[in-house]
């Protein structure tokens, strides 16, 4: 007797281990919450106007952000310096203006360098940009066969030629379906790409990397409140920003991201207000998606498969969502005024979508404070059917992915909010 009651409470135990590690794709099994309100601060005064935002709930949410989910920059760089490393007027046949900048980043007599891919459409005076990250290096974006191969350590990939950690000339344009560069070209805006593994190499471990810069004599690793890879590729992104606000070439810089690329381009948007507005394409958990829902991707289970990515003291909230004070919408209302467009997928289930339109729709909220118009129904648009205001979002047909049809609404989204 007592022998079969231990072993249903061990069974019992066993499940809910299991229940815990088996993602949740069941709406009707999403927890019970309330999203945390943008406007109630953590002492709960109410915010009613942009100037008790920017002066008091604004910086107690990015202070948490930055302490308690992607960690704090440790300290400042000693310098860093541009250099042009060639360019080009003949770039898309004679359609675009190529240059592919080094930039370098000096702490502690180390420096690392990483190299900007910057084409601009011919004829325009001053071109708004969108810059984001590439997952394998600049020359797998283009078939442009002047674009540099990177040498930094690179996830091995047979389809895309990388061998040894490292990119090949097989790579080229190997990714090109994931950038409209000749689309974006034709509608007047440029794009600047970076490959992320030159700025920190995605793999857990810290020996390498913008992280090693910062270290004291026999330091390995960041302390529990300092960042994490994500941090490290969007001070990255903030000092290819550094480049583009004194290029006269460019007007605008838009940071763009996909999937942890997207989660990196939302932290970006927060911590630097320079950028003019924000794309995050299938972000999901950590970035545009809601992390209290626990669908799909959790906390838990990106700090167990990512453990690099963000700040140790994130790990607190593993399978205790509940218990988080604050939620990934107000990290998008930290973009707030610029314009931000949140995107998904149907059948990226595991980036949660109806969570990344909810995080959007919350943080709109803030939005109004500013007068702008957001998100302002519950109900999630239809499949193809994208809300475009300041605060935009679409879902489309299809997998984890950036489309075509992604760059065109991004780019109908950009003539009116960012040019
Ligand atoms: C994994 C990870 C996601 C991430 C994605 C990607 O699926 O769990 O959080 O967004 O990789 O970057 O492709």
């Amino acid at each position: 007797m007592k022998c079969t009651l231990f072993l249903i409470v061990l069974m019992n135990m066993v499940q809910s281990l299991f229940a815990q590690f088996e993602p949740n794709y069941d709406e009707s099994k999403v927890p019970l919450f309330e999203a945390p309100d943008p406007l109630i601060s953590f002492k709960g005064e109410q915010i009613s106007d942009s100037l008790a935002w920017e002066k008091k709930r604004r910086p107690e949410l990015l202070r948490f952000f930055e302490q308690k989910v992607y960690g704090e920059v440790p300290e400042t760089l000693d310098a860093f310096s541009f250099k042009l490393l060639e360019q080009s007027d003949e770039a898309y046949e004679g359609k675009a203006r190529r240059k592919q900048i080094e930039i370098s980043l000096r702490k502690n007599n180390s420096v690392l360098t990483f190299t900007l891919l910057l084409y601009l459409p011919k004829g325009k005076i001053n071109a708004p940009v969108f810059l984001g990250y590439n997952f394998h290096g600049n020359h797998t974006v283009t078939a442009d066969l002047q674009v540099h191969i990177p040498t930094a350590w690179n996830k091995n990939n047979e389809d895309l030629g990388i061998i040894g950690n490292q990119a090949t000339e097989t790579s080229r344009g190997k990714r090109k379906h994931r950038w409209a560069i000749e689309k974006l070209i034709e509608n007047g805006f440029g794009l600047a790409t970076i490959f992320y593994g030159e700025v920190d190499p995605d793999k857990n471990d810290f020996s390498d990397g913008l992280h090693s810069l910062f270290y004291e004599e026999g330091q390995q690793r960041p302390k529990p409140n300092e960042w994490g890879s994500i941090a490290a590729w969007a001070f990255g992104l903030s000092r290819a920003m550094d480049y583009l606000e004194n290029d006269s070439d460019v007007s605008k810089v838009i940071a763009f991201g996909h999937s942890r690329l997207g989660k990196v381009a939302l932290w970006a948007g927060a911590t630097d207000q320079r950028f003019a507005g924000v794309i995050s394409n299938n972000s999901g958990c950590g970035g545009a998606a809601l992390s209290k829902r626990m669908y799909g991707e959790t906390v838990g289970r990106i700090n167990r498969s990512f453990p690099h990515w963000f700040s140790d003291s994130f790990e607190q909230y593993n399978e205790k969502e509940n218990t988080l004070p604050v939620d990934q919408h107000q990290l998008l209302a930290l973009i707030a005024p610029k314009p931000l467009y949140v995107a998904s997928a149907v059948e990226d289930r595991w980036a949660d979508p109806k969570g990344e339109f909810l995080a959007a729709h919350y943080a709109s909220s803030v939005y109004e404070l500013y007068g702008l118009d957001g998100l302002l129904h519950r109900q999630m648009p239809a499949v193809n059917e994208p809300i475009q205001k300041t605060v935009a979002y679409h879902i489309r047909h299809g997998q984890h992915d950036v489309t075509t049809y992604d760059w065109e609404q991004y780019i109908t989204w950009g003539r009116t909010f960012l040019e």
